[in-house]
């Protein structure tokens, strides 16, 4: 029997609506365009789960989804979607077919939507996999092939484990991607320990963890002091970004370059995590190493990139574009949370009822951490400990 549930949804003629009354796409109000909504679940197959949404983290594709700034994805996707790519749950319903779970498992979700034949996605769950259904609602039914159980003896909090399902998979693919690009080109007898710089946000930081738990110096370049601390606790060393103006001007790209040059004894950064693009890709190919590597698999702040290829040719620096892990790999990411993945939480966990100001304050860049969501205000019993 199908259930209605609660869940956010972002349509296609609020955003028209907004993007009008705003008079361009910066003024417009995010909690005008993602709304909550009724859902109804499909029914249970052989091979589905059913889980009861616990806790999520925000992501920043529903802003761009929101917004409609690099995709109008809900108008693509017929009108309106139902977002949420990273959610942790407890199974309630199984299908006879499933084995890997059971009722009262708790699990974290992969948003693999469609893996092409190495099991890299083609889309992404929730976003441009058509019919699929997001994980911002009370509850969900998902194939069982898309859920991990959550290692809940594994040192994080239930709002730690949140904040990963997504990012924490990005992060390894980008890092295994990088280090394995460099390691191509440069043998570890030559070089056992590289420099290695992220800019700002939750897969950056979870990166350079990677980075950090092998053996390599690792810097987090970022304009939040509070995110800056938090891995300098870490032993990864805080670049202030605001110090050089976000990259505003060519000169602070230059005064940049002299501060790398400076802490790195001359010898800039091997591999480069970028997320944002814009400004922050030029800062980055500035303080590329010889033989460097710089990866991203976001586009925050533009699409387009340029470079000189003479001069990446010259100095063999390779530019990697990536997107997500393959499911395999997302298994392999889980099993390193709390021995690599430490991740921060922004000190606010919303209720569920204010989802949409979580990411108005996404978009204004005012937190301080991963926005968790509290979805379920009755937690089960074996998670009950790992709340703060
Ligand atoms: N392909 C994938 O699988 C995948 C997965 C996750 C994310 N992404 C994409 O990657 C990007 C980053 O995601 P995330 O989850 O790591 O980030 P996040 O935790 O949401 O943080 C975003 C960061 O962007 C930085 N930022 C904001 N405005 C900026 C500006 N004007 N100039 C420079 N930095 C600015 C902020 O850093 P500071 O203020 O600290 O400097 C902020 O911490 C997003 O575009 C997201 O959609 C892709």
């Amino acid at each position: 029997m199908s259930r209605t549930v609660r869940a956010y949804a972002i349509d296609a003629t609020a955003i028209a609506a907004e993007k009008e009354s705003a008079g361009n796409v910066e003024e417009m109000d995010i909690t005008k365009v993602i709304h909550l909504d009724k859902l109804d679940l499909r029914d249970v197959g052989p091979d589905d789960v059913r889980f009861k949404v616990l806790a999520v983290s925000a992501e920043h594709n529903i802003n761009h989804a929101a917004l409609a700034d690099t995709v109008n994805i809900a108008d693509v996707r017929g009108g309106k979607i139902y977002p949420g790519n990273s959610a942790l749950g407890e199974v309630v319903e199984t299908g006879g077919n499933v084995k890997n779970v059971a009722v009262g498992d708790i699990v974290i979700t992969h948003c693999n939507g469609e893996p092409d034949d190495y099991g890299f996605p083609l889309r992404i769950w929730a976003y441009d996999q058509p019919e699929s259904i997001g994980w911002y609602s009370e509850e969900a039914v998902v194939g069982s092939w898309q859920l991990i159980k959550a290692p809940l003896d594994c040192g994080l909090n239930l709002w730690e484990m949140a904040a990963l399902p997504l990012r924490a998979p990005t992060a390894y693919h980008l890092w295994r991607r990088a280090i394995g690009i460099y390691r191509v080109k440069v043998p570890v007898e030559r070089r056992a320990s590289i420099n290695v710089l992220g800019f700002g946000g939750g897969v950056s930081e979870l990166f350079l963890q990677l980075a950090k738990a092998e053996g390599h110096n690792a810097f987090f370049c970022s304009g939040s002091p509070e995110r800056r601390a938090a891995l300098e606790a870490q032993g990864i060393v805080g670049i202030d970004q605001k110090q050089f103006n976000r990259f505003a001007s060519k000169d602070d790209v230059k005064a940049f370059r002299k501060h790398v040059s400076q802490i790195t004894n001359g010898e800039d950064m091997h591999a480069v995590c970028d997320m944002l693009r814009g400004p922050v890709f030029d800062a980055g190919l500035a303080v590329a190493a010889r033989m460097g590597v710089n990866v991203s698999a976001g586009w925050q702040l533009s699409q387009v990139v340029t470079y000189n290829s003479t001069l990446m040719s010259v100095k063999q620096v390779t530019i990697d574009h990536t997107h997500y892990e393959t499911p395999l790999g997302c298994v392999a990411a889980t099993e390193l949370y709390g021995r690599v993945f430490k991740p921060t939480v922004h000190k606010e966990i919303y209720a569920f009822e204010d989802l949409p100001r979580c990411f108005a304050e996404m978009h204004d860049n005012t937190q301080t951490g991963i926005p968790i969501i509290r979805v379920a205000d009755d937690m089960p019993e074996s998670v009950k400990g790992l709340i703060p």
